[in-house]
């Protein structure tokens, strides 16, 4: 199944959340098991290219494609949770959203001292969500070393924020 296709699977719901937005919505490529199965296969040989050895993805969508990923490629998984989720102390790191903030957590034990990190979510906007996932895994210890997306929405500026922070990214598909 190729990217095109791909693109055919997500739907685009006006004015979700909040009026004049156009929301790009994963659950009907996850709902289609051909298209989930590809855009699962592109996102893995796109981090074996990259050398991963430990798949990182961030609650609650990127659980659902970094795990899938994990597993393809039999690599471990590390959940960035959102607060007060994990049972044992965490490192944590408070970030932007458009209106207040919000919290990542990881537990410091789950990164080998120097793995090379790949960060999955479903989407990239403004990439505060994922510059705090790279942030909180490289003091876990990890070298980040690049981050994926089924989705990039390039004009909201995010994966520039994350190249200039030293991370390669990659997106299945950009929606301008
Ligand atoms: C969405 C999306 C990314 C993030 C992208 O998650 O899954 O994680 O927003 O936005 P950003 O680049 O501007 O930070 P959301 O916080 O809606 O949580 P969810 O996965 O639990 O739906
Ligand atoms: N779709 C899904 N999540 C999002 C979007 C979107 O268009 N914009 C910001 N987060």
């Amino acid at each position: 199944m190729t990217l095109d296709d791909l693109r055919g699977l997500i739907r685009t719901i006006p004015d979700f959340p909040k009026p004049g937005i156009l929301f790009r919505d994963v659950t009907t490529l996850i709902g289609h098991g051909a298209g989930f199965a590809a855009a699962v296969g592109h996102l893995a040989a796109r981090a074996e290219a990259d050398g991963a050895e430990v798949i990182a993805g961030i609650e609650a969508r990127g659980f659902i494609f970094g795990a899938a990923v994990a597993a393809r490629m039999g690599l471990p998984f590390v959940p960035v949770r959102k607060p007060g989720k994990l049972p044992v102390p965490v490192l944590a790191i408070d970030y932007a959203l458009e209106y207040g903030t919000d919290t990542l957590e990881v537990d410091p034990g789950a990164v080998p001292d120097g793995a090379r990190v790949i960060v999955v979510d479903d989407l990239i906007a403004t990439g505060g969500t994922a510059l705090a996932a790279v942030e909180l895994l490289r003091r876990a210890g990890g070298e980040v070393i690049g981050a994926h997306f089924a989705i990039d929405l390039p004009e909201l500026g995010g994966a520039e924020r994350l190249r200039d922070a030293g991370v390669r990214v990659q997106a299945l598909l950009a929606y301008e």
